[in-house]
């Protein structure tokens, strides 16, 4: 990598095999998960990242670039380790936490690498392409909330 542009390509195509993972992973998240609102949760966030797939195929096109070819390891890292946490553990209200736990893992994940990618785009001019980014962004964090929301519900339960 030579200068930003080819940095910011770089990064793009990162976000794109880490999207494409994750509709992989997710469907297993939806699966094991007990929690109706759990549940979902993991499904509307599937939904969401096919989007954001679709939209870095868009961005990619009008970049001229291919996006596919790249594997970001990190995600391969954060699935591998919610797919064995899954095969591990038994208890269903501890398999919903500790999937929160690992989800959250993943969307900071993927909050840090758009935030990045929006600040790129924007200092290289591809002002439109940091739109969209940012919409992309914008859901990472909605997703974010909406498991914390998750989370601290639960805490509440127990406490009562
Ligand atoms: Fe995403």
């Amino acid at each position: 990598m030579k200068n930003l542009e080819e940095l910011f390509e770089h990064q793009l195509k990162d976000l794109y095999s880490a999207e494409d993972q994750l509709t992989k992973a997710l469907p297993k998240m939806v699966e094991n998960a007990t929690d109706a609102k759990l549940k979902k949760a993991f499904e509307d966030h599937l939904k969401e990242t096919k989007n954001h797939k679709t939209r870095l195929e868009e961005i990619c096109k009008e970049l001229d670039i291919n996006p596919k070819g790249e594997t970001c390891k990190a995600m391969k890292g954060l699935i591998k380790e919610a797919e064995s946490f899954m095969e591990e553990v038994k208890d269903k209200e501890v398999l919903d936490a500790g999937m929160i736990a690992e989800a959250q893992r993943v969307e900071h994940y993927e909050i840090s690498g758009y935030g990045t990618a929006v600040r790129y785009a924007k200092e290289l001019g591809h002002d439109d392409i940091a739109k969209k980014l940012k919409k992309t962004l914008d859901e990472e964090y909605g997703a974010d909330d909406k498991l914390n929301d998750i989370a601290e519900k639960r805490l509440n339960r127990k406490a009562k």
